[in-house]
């Protein structure tokens, strides 16, 4: 376990004489010994934001499994872990980076659509929790792949409940439109054919129907119908002791009230609390959304009639979601705000228009070698950057108190082509 709790509530990025820090380090010493464009993350809000949501099921059986995806750091992963949290991932490179970052691999559930036999095999062999199975072919081939090795594999069936979450569509996943999971309707004869096939075992029932909900009712719904479900299926003979509710808590961008831990938990628990299952839990965003910010610095201004443009050294490759989602984050000087305010596009070098970080804002007055931090980054940023434009990937810190470590390096130009050849004899 780790030193001393962080308060409840924790300020992990105040300003002092004007200046941005995180916890204790001001922003503009990092950036000066790292460079732009940045990632900083703080140990302390990630501490706070994990005992938050941990503490709010505490005196009940739940396992909180971080969503990796969210930010796969091996600092951050490892961080959280040695905080008692198992992982969820999709993906055998994710395994791989939860079993490198220290996770118990009992404490990992594996989700995804599209799992291949190779990844399969990875996770059997790791001994992980449990399979969120997501089609009767995933399950066949789980349970191939299980014979093959000789052992049984611990399976769920990832339910769609057909719950609109009124989250953005493309990070909405339990519409029947969507690929996810099976149709509840359906389950019960999936349910059927797993207890029949030889390799697997059924533990539970799983359910994640989409990311950034700020209201509870679409939980409560979704969980509402996986409550019947499991009542249903135990009378039918499976052995459910498991209830995975997926992610999905909001947090706040702009002005969104996202459900407290406190308020989710007590959903989480009035539906499905009674059944005397296990509660996994897969939160990404609550936990590292707003423990990290991107920092990029001022290159260049210009303006037309109708814009002003501030064009940055962060671009669409480094944080892709406004470009992506159109999603706002909060955007601030590093440095005291200069005097005057005008309507700004703050934009990257990408050659693309949807290269924004941020859209007809208004902003203070900057110059050029001005630092920006953009906030809320902590969560699908670093982990769904990218090359593009020929761009090396963003150095990443952890900051603890009045110390702090670079926790990946930045790329270098090496790093960017390592591995491609130009053939000899093509
Ligand atoms: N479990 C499963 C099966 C998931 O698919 C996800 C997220 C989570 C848990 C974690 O959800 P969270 O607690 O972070 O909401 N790139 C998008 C978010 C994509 C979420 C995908 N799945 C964004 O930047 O908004």
């Amino acid at each position: 376990m780790s030193n001393a709790n962080p308060p409840a509530t924790f300020e992990a990025f105040p300003r002092r004489d004007g200046q941005l820090h995180v916890e204790q380090v001001p922003v503009a010493d990092i950036a000066e010994a790292v460079g732009t464009p940045a990632y900083l993350y703080s140990a302390g809000a990630l501490e706070a934001a994990h005992d938050g949501l941990a503490g709010a099921f505490a005196g009940r059986p739940a396992l909180l499994c971080y969503a990796i995806k969210a930010n796969m750091n091996l600092a951050v992963v490892s961080l959280l872990v040695r905080r008692g949290a198992g992982v969820d991932v999709t993906s055998g490179g994710e395994l791989f980076r939860a079993l490198r970052a220290g996770a118990d691999p009992a404490r990992i559930v594996y989700s995804g659509v599209g799992k291949r036999d190779d990844e399969i095999r990875a996770a059997l062999e790791a001994g992980i929790k449990m399979f969120n199975v997501e089609s009767r072919a995933e399950l066949r081939h789980v349970d191939a792949v299980a014979g093959a090795l000789g052992v049984r594999a611990p399976v769920a069936f990832r339910v769609n409940p057909d719950v609109d979450p009124k989250t953005h569509p493309y990070i909405s996943t339990g519409l029947k439109t969507s690929k996810f999971g099976i149709p509840i309707g359906e389950a019960t004869a999936a349910y059927a054919e797993a207890k029949a096939l030889p390799n697997v075992d059924v533990r539970g029932v799983d359910c994640h129907i989409g990311s950034q909900l700020v209201s509870i009712e679409p939980f409560a719904d979704a969980l509402a119908l996986v409550r019947d479900l499991v009542v249903e299926l135990r009378a039918a003979g499976h052995a459910i002791e498991v209830v995975d509710v997926g992610g999905g808590l909001g947090v706040t961008y702009a002005e969104e009230v996202p459900p407290s831990p406190t308020a989710y938990a007590a959903a989480v628990t009035g539906a499905v609390g009674d059944l005397d299952c296990e509660i996994v839990v897969e939160p990404g965003r609550s936990i590292a959304a707003n423990a990290g910010i991107f920092v990029t610095r001022v290159l260049y201004q210009k303006g037309s009639d109708e814009k002003h443009f501030v064009i940055v050294d962060g671009a669409m490759n480094d944080l892709l979601r406004p470009a992506l989602y159109g999603s706002y984050q909060r955007v601030e000087p590093v440095g005291p705000a200069r005097a005057g305010v005008r309507k700004v596009d703050i934009v990257g070098p990408v050659c693309e228009s949807g290269d924004f970080l941020a859209k007809d804002r208004s902003f203070p007055s900057v110059e050029e070698g001005d630092l920006l931090a953009i906030r809320s980054a902590g969560a699908y940023g670093f982990a769904m950057s990218s090359n593009y434009n020929g761009r090396p990937r963003a150095v990443e810190v952890l900051v603890r108190g009045d110390r702090y470590e670079v926790v990946r390096e930045r790329e270098s130009l090496e790093d960017m082509i390592r591995g491609e050849r130009i053939p000899q004899e093509l």
